[in-house]
């Protein structure tokens, strides 16, 4: 019998959150958002901090960008940027309501003196971009069909150094990337396959054979939404389903409650960046 042994080591991050003290849903660019359901705003940083809480408490380091009043989306921060090996490709959104986050976002990076490669493609960061350092040398997968635009796949590999996959999002539900695809440690990811056409479907296959693969439930509680160390998952408490997935092949979940933010169409990795030196 050959015996599989995980050996899951955890990697200490650093990352970038934005406080949603001024969150509301005041616009739907999403088909989650609804502007006439309620949001507690007390409750959504309650929710919020102890996400905050639980990244500090497993060990990593978290700045803090400034919230600004009338950018009610500006907690999912994952949006403002996408960073590998220390350079910083800027993001440029879609939408007219969140143009004015990229502007916040380089002016913190820029006061901690990284290197900002400013874009002139319309590209939404992580929520559309994702990184898996170990897998063929380094590579970056990228989503279009919805919010980031094919052109700034090719900016972003000018603006990076490494090579993109561009993957194509079908379904509304799943607008970018990060709401149907994380990297789960260095080499490997899992994903929802229905999120995408069937030639990325493939293209993921190819690239991936060890993938942790989601189902619908998974997707659906925003399960894939996620960041992990390696070893630690953090992810929404809604997605028992997928959590009992990773913990069968040796990750350690850690659920958290995010009702709140779900009702602006996203969960846990919306709400972080990650820094990559
Ligand atoms: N309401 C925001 C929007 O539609 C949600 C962004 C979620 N962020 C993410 N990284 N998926 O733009």
């Amino acid at each position: 019998m050959v015996t599989v042994n995980h050996q899951r080591v955890p990697r200490k991050r650093t990352y970038l959150m934005c406080s949603p003290e001024h969150f509301a849903v005041e616009y739907a660019i999403n088909p989650w958002m609804d502007v006439t359901a309620p949001v507690d705003t007390e409750l959504t940083v309650k929710q919020w901090d102890r996400l905050r809480e639980t990244l500090v408490r497993l060990g990593h380091e978290v700045h803090l960008l400034t919230p600004e009043r009338g950018l009610p989306d500006m907690v999912y921060a994952a949006n403002g940027a996408f960073v590998v090996d220390g350079a910083v490709y800027g993001a440029q959104f879609k939408h007219e309501q969140r143009a004015a986050e990229a502007a916040a976002h380089r002016a913190f990076y820029e006061s901690q003196g990284w290197r900002f490669i400013a874009p002139s493609e319309t590209n939404e960061g992580e929520g559309d971009f994702a990184y898996v350092p170990e897998a063929h040398g380094g590579l970056i997968l990228a989503g279009h069909g919805f919010r980031t635009e094919l052109p700034a796949h090719a900016e972003a590999q000018e603006a990076l150094g490494r090579p993109v996959v561009s993957l194509r999002l079908v379904d509304p539900r799943f607008y970018h990337l990060d709401v149907a695809l994380a990297a789960i440690d260095d080499a490997n990811i899992v994903y929802f396959p229905g999120a995408f056409s069937a030639a990325s479907q493939k293209v993921l296959a190819q690239l991936f054979p060890d993938a942790v693969i989601a189902d619908d439930a998974d997707v659906m509680a925003f399960g894939l939404n996620l960041v992990s160390d390696g070893l630690n998952v953090v992810l929404n408490s809604e997605a028992a389903g997928l959590a009992e997935k990773l913990e069968a092949v040796g990750y350690h979940p850690v659920p958290v409650e995010l009702s709140e933010l779900k009702k602006g169409g996203g969960s846990v990795k919306c709400c972080i960046a990650e820094l990559r030196h």
